[in-house]
């Protein structure tokens, strides 16, 4: 069907697994190309669902539990709220943003798992799956680590390699450890339903390879044709484990459905409730900006069953798979639903050189940029828009962020708007002037104005945002250069019919800035559009001449943007780095244990506690300290090698651990007559031992 054939759209963004902050590399993944696309279909007055929700199945939930101490439930309400807030707080304006926790959720599933069960498309099969003896428990998905066998990196999971990508089960890990005990696990026989992907390899082949080949990303396309042609194994569709839905049939007791099976049928159940709580005016997780005044409970359906629905998936590339193949095929076999008509996967967005991660503090996660640039939404939007990693992965550096705040958002469209306004308000005391005798300038901004929308539109629809972007900062440099060309400033003494032709016309492309702007910067545009004194404008009233009308008033300008400095960029690279630091330091495991002695090897050993009476520095070493320590026994001289981690005045009066019966021996000339006891951090650094309150010297360490 081509795509004008459609009347209405379902769009959805991948559900986040709510076990953590997501960060900024999610946003250009998916969240930020999908909520552009919405909010153009709804300024084009199209019908459009915008979907999403969180994820809060599958074992990357207990297994954060597991690391936070605390419940599954804790964590998923935690992180549900985090990620909700942050959203809104971004801008990204889902219809609905649900949760798989939900009853609705899991009966939708429940009722998908059983209609394909019903039809005999699911075979039940006894295999071999890891068991953990300790905890009791067979090992899924992320409850398994091991060395990839792609790529040797030694912490992939069950499921998939985070360094390579790969998509992995269990059985393919190299020296597998459960992630609940440590331990090597056994092989133990359990009953599971699968999907046979397999049965459906000649239908992918005609709906994909042949029917996408040219609407379908590269990136999309090839990985898709990759997976079909490697040959498509059956998937299990269910697991055992204690949290997430029941597989609904008798003698599953303990199974749950696989986190990707209920995940994605997230979309409809999200659906359902949407329509569910329009109807029914109690909301709930319906976003106040959606209306459907006239909605009915049943209207779900349309968006998922009725053919003149085009269904989109915004995802990042490591959910092709299961966009493109395993919910598809589920779609299809279920024979009650409609197919995506396109997947425009984003590749992965890395930070400052190195792949963004959580886990290694590697990150600028949603709610600490956020924190630490509460009015800045819009600028974080366009640095991501005008670098989506949209056909290869991207990057994003703090100070790429600051050149397109100071250089784009500051110099171009913000000094543009403000320009206008402000002559404007100087030349006309804020009266929108009209327009007189046009000359080619004029003509030839205005012929620009007209022309830009429209090019928007078509990057826009063609899933291409960075392109949609620099589109839209092209149209305030016409607005910018019109300015500098005809330089209305320097005409007010002999000219005002001219000054006010000039203005008008800046004016008039300032407002369709304001409409085609939306989409892209929606507080930026909120604010242009009060500042204009103007209402909301479909997106068709874009590169209309005529948008204001002279005579009414602008209302006070105000700065669209602020410059960032210098200083506020380094201190956010700083973080990055004292985190990541941290981070290392935390997983860092402790150096061996030693051999085991007896208690009398370690009686021999007389520990005393001791005070620093002096300290010095040693000529010509950078190391060592000479210090007089009063022993209890006696004030004796030792050499300590510690004066990269202290100065001689930090540690005068300072109380020690001291063995005091290490033979003496002779360092840089001086005879050393015992040691002080330290502990290295992981870090190398060094601490001093000293007793929890004041203690005499001599007293023994035992
Ligand atoms: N939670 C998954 C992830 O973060 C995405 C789920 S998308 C859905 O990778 F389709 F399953 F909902
Ligand atoms: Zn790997």
């Amino acid at each position: 069907m081509s795509t004008n054939q459609y009347n209405r759209f379902t769009v959805t963004a991948a559900l986040p697994y709510a076990n953590g902050p997501k960060h900024i590399g999610h946003l250009a993944g998916a969240y930020i190309p999908s909520d552009v696309y919405v909010r153009y279909l709804r300024l084009s007055g199209k019908d459009v669902i915008y979907v999403c929700g969180s994820d809060e199945h599958g074992t990357a939930i207990p297994n954060q539990a597991l690391k936070e101490q605390t419940t599954p439930q804790a964590i998923i309400d935690k992180y549900d709220a985090l990620i909700r807030e942050c959203f809104d707080k971004l801008g990204i304006s889902f219809d609905i943003y649900h949760r798989t926790s939900e009853a609705i959720h899991h009966q939708t599933s429940q009722e998908f798992f059983l209609t394909l069960y019903n039809k005999g498309l699911l075979s039940e099969e006894v295999s071999e799956q890891y068991f953990d003896e300790e905890a009791k428990v067979f090992l899924a998905d992320r409850y398994i680590v091991g060395t990839c066998p792609k790529c040797g990196h030694t912490n992939a999971y069950g499921d998939q390699c985070e360094k390579c990508g790969s998509t992995l089960s269990p059985r393919e890990l190299i020296n597998p450890r459960s992630t609940l005990s440590g331990k090597t696990p056994i092989l133990k026989p359990t009953r599971h339903w699968y999907l046979p992907l397999e049965k459906y390899e000649p239908w992918l082949r005609d709906w994909i390879l042949k029917s996408h080949q040219h609407d379908w990303k590269p990136n999309v396309f090839g990985q898709c044709k990759s997976w079909i042609e490697a040959g498509l194994q059956p998937r299990a569709m269910t697991r055992d484990l204690d949290w997430g839905i029941k597989v609904p049939l008798p003698g599953a007791e303990g199974k749950v459905l696989y986190v990707w099976f209920d995940a994605p049928i997230g979309y409809i159940s999200a659906t359902r409730a949407l329509f569910d709580e329009i109807t029914s005016g109690n909301r709930k997780y319906a976003t106040p900006r959606s209306d459907f005044s006239k909605a009915d409970k049943d209207d779900w359906k349309k968006y998922w069953q009725a053919k003149d629905t085009r269904l989109i998936h915004f995802i990042g590339k490591d959910n092709i798979v299961f966009h493109c193949i395993i919910f598809p095929v589920m779609l299809h076999t279920s024979e009650e639903f409609i197919l995506p008509d396109n997947v425009p996967a984003n590749e992965f967005m890395n930070l400052e050189g190195d792949k963004m991660s959580t886990s290694r503090g590697w990150s600028i996660e949603m709610h600490e940029y956020l924190a630490d640039f509460p009015d800045k939404p819009d600028v974080l939007r366009y640095a991501l828009l005008t670098n989506l990693p949209e056909t290869k992965d991207s990057e994003f550096t703090w100070k790429d962020f600051q050149a397109k705040n100071n250089n784009e958002l500051v110099a171009i469209l913000g000094n543009f708007v403000n320009r206008a306004v402000v002559l404007t308000q100087k030349y006309f005391d804020s009266e929108i002037p009209a327009r007189k005798e046009l000359v080619d300038v004029d003509k030839k901004a205005l012929a620009d104005l007209k022309q830009y929308p429209t090019l928007i539109a078509s990057s826009i629809e063609a899933f291409r945002f960075r392109e949609a972007t620099a589109n839209l900062m092209d149209l305030a440099r016409v607005g910018n250069k019109y300015l500098a060309e005809t330089e209305p400033w320097k005409l007010a003494k002999t000219d005002m019919d001219r000054v006010g032709t000039i203005l008008n016309i800046a004016l008039q492309i300032a407002a369709s800035l304001a409409i085609v702007s939306e989409p892209f910067l929606p507080f930026t545009s909120r604010k242009l559009k009060d500042m204009l004194g103007v209402g909301d404008w479909n997106w068709k009233e874009a590169g209309n001449p005529d948008l204001l009308n002279p005579g009414t008033k602008l209302r006070e300008a105000t700065l669209l943007f602020e410059k960032i400095e210098d200083a506020v960029i380094d201190s956010q690279i700083k973080k990055l780095m004292d985190t990541k630091r941290a981070v290392e330091l935390a997983q860092q495991p402790a150096v061996p244990a030693k051999a085991e002695i007896s208690f009398d090897d370690f009686s021999k050993m007389d520990i005393r506690i001791g005070k620093i009476l002096k300290a010095e520095r040693v000529e010509k070493s950078k190391k060592l300290l000479k210090l007089q320590v009063d022993t209890g026994l006696d004030v004796r001289t030792v050499m300590s090698g510690i004066a990269e981690h202290f100065t001689p005045e930090e540690v005068i009066g300072k109380q020690v651990t001291i063995l005091v019966n290490l033979a003496p021996r002779k360092i840089m000339g001086v005879e050393s007559q015992g040691m002080i006891l330290m502990a290295s951090d992981k870090d190398g650094s060094l601490k001093l031992l000293s007793p929890s309150t004041e203690t005499a010297p001599g007293s023994q360490v035992s």
